[in-house]
């Protein structure tokens, strides 16, 4: 495909946003659409902080934090999408609602080679491809949460999709946006979330079982493993509703028992602990604001 330069990227939760920053810091044309006003300001408030920590830590000049901000626009309109090279659809782990998203922007976006890519976590990307009439052009571009820091990116090609578009995908998010790639089948989870999620919710249920306490459990993976951060801590970082929801998906897809989210996770999701992003999970937190 040609030149890339216009990108779109649906949803700006905590991924949504990432990967939108990560476009606007690449010197790329960035709209965000969101489904209202305030989920769009909340969206650019979380751009904007992430930036200033960029030049607190003196990775960013404040020029080139002013230039990608000037870069990014936002919109509650779909439609605004008829002009994009490349969009990347990054909202909640729903199917339905990505379908929709899908079956819209296939409707709007003009260029006939445009990419149409899909932040999901767990949803086959075949599901995706076939809500477009373009399903040759569709497919999975998986990033990691914190998006401007980890430099991972899951490249998920369905059975429909073309080598152009697998090709064309691996040079924007290699090139641009100076990330590395993984190959994954398109199976629910793809590498990484099959390996994180059974361990996730292990760690759940030792804590569930009264095994052991949230906090001894993550030191141990600390102090032990030399991991960042422990597994309960990372599933607040995550969002328990993302985490329950991608466990659902796997388990839809394999019904193997150590998909299935465990009770706790569920009560904790309904009792609207959802880790980080709501101020308390497994820990508690300052909600940003
Ligand atoms: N945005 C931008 N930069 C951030 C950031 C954010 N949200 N969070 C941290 N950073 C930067 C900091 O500015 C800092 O940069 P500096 O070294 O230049 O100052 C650097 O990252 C380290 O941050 P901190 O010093 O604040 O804290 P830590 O050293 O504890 O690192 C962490 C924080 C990067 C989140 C680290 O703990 C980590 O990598 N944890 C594991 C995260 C992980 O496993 N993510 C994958 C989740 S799975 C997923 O996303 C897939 C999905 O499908 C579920």
């Amino acid at each position: 495909m040609g030149e890339v330069s216009r990108v779109g990227v649906v949803g700006s939760g905590l991924m949504g946003s990432g990967i939108a920053e990560v476009c606007a810091r690449a010197g790329l044309d960035v709209l965000v659409n969101e489904v209202n006003q305030d989920a769009s300001d909340a969206g650019r408030a979380r751009i904007e902080k992430s930036l200033a920590r960029g030049v607190r830590s003196g990775k960013l000049a404040e020029d080139d934090r002013d230039a990608a901000l000037a870069r990014l626009s936002f919109t509650t309109d779909l439609g605004d999408f008829a002009d994009r090279d490349i969009v990347i659809e990054a909202v909640a782990e729903h199917e339905a609602t990505k379908v929709d998203v899908f079956r819209t922007l296939d409707k709007v976006v003009r260029r006939e080679d445009a990419l149409f890519a899909s932040n999901t976590s767990s949803i086959p990307i075949m599901k995706l491809g076939m809500a477009t009439s373009r399903p040759a052009q569709v497919i999975g571009v998986h990033f990691f949460n914190p998006v401007p820091v980890l430099p991972l990116v899951e490249l998920v090609p369905s059975l429909l999709t073309s080598d152009e578009t697998r090709a064309a995908a691996e040079e924007f998010v290699t090139g641009p946006l100076g990330k590395q790639v993984i190959q994954s089948q398109d199976r629910a989870g793809f590498v990484v979330n099959a390996l994180l999620i059974p361990y996730l919710l292990s760690a759940i249920r030792m804590m569930e079982s009264g095994f052991a306490s949230a906090e001894d459990i993550d030191q141990g993976i600390v102090l032990g493993l030399a991991h960042p951060m422990g597994p309960l801590r990372l599933t607040d970082l995550i969002g328990l509703d993302t985490t329950k929801a991608i466990a659902e998906s796997m388990y839809a897809e394999f019904k193997e028992p150590l998909y299935s989210p465990p009770p706790l996770l569920l009560r904790m999701v309904d009792a609207g602990l959802l880790g980080k992003k709501s101020g308390r999970g497994f820990y508690d937190y300052e909600v940003a604001k």
